[in-house]
């Protein structure tokens, strides 16, 4: 694929199109080992070789990162008055058109998947492809056992919205394993109230054949592997 030397730079670093182009002009970038001034200069991204600041860049059409989502963070790209998912990735993760793939509420933590893969993303959300997504949720008393054949049945929300069969699994107290196929507004807690319930706190812990990994502390973030991505559709 070819590309304009600005864009290329700023698609795969942190680097805005403003501030590729100043790198640029500052004789910053090197093309195959030449300084290059036009901004607007073809890139080929399979065989030419960039440089930034002296680091080869290895180009990578698209990024699929795994967040620990903390508390009290939004899972948007931009937001006025909060701070978003986006905001916690460290300078050398950053590039160009990344956003969460699914949201979770500002209290929710867990796993999260951020890339710029639109296509990806849309597969992983789209309802026919019944992605199941498992959360672990502790509620405001010891739940009755009959969540599980409730969950299994199709829940009904307040508003009548009718839920596709889920799974429930009792841990230990008031902890809930809980396996949906779908991602409706607010859906486990509002799952949870139609059955009488408050979740207290939520998590989510695995989305298809992808689990967070145990090993990330609240807000950290690592890059997944292409095939470790793919994991969302097994
Ligand atoms: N269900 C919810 O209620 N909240 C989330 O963040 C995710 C699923």
């Amino acid at each position: 694929m070819k590309e304009r030397l600005d864009k290329f730079l700023s698609s795969q670093t942190a680097l805005s199109r403003k501030e590729a182009q100043k790198a640029i002009k500052e004789k910053r970038v090197l093309l195959n080992g030449s300084v290059i001034r036009a901004v607007d200069t073809k890139v080929d991204t399979e065989s030419d070789t960039v440089s930034l600041d002296g680091q080869p860049l290895t180009y990578q059409q698209y990024v699929y990162y795994m967040m620990d989502k903390p508390e009290g963070v939004v899972s948007a790209t931009r937001d006025r008055a909060e701070r978003t998912v986006l905001d916690l990735l460290p300078p050398e993760l950053r590039r160009d058109g990344l956003f969460p793939a699914g949201r979770l509420d500002k209290d929710t933590t867990g796993l999260l998947v951020i890339t710029d893969d639109g296509d990806y993303a849309h597969r992983m959300l789209s309802p026919k492809k019944h992605v199941q997504k498992r959360y672990i949720a502790i509620l405001d008393r010891e739940p009755d056992k009959s969540i599980i054949s409730a969950f299994e049945a199709g829940i009904v929300l307040g508003d009548g919205t009718v839920c596709k069969s889920g799974q429930a699994e009792m841990l230990d107290g008031c902890r809930v394993a809980v396996t949906i196929s779908e991602g409706k507004y607010h859906q486990v807690k509002r799952m949870f109230a139609a059955l009488g319930y408050h979740v207290e706190a939520l998590r989510r812990v695995q989305i298809g054949g992808l689990a967070l990994d145990t090993g990330l502390r609240p807000g950290e973030v690592r890059v997944l592997t292409a095939e470790e991505a793919q994991k969302v559709f097994d």
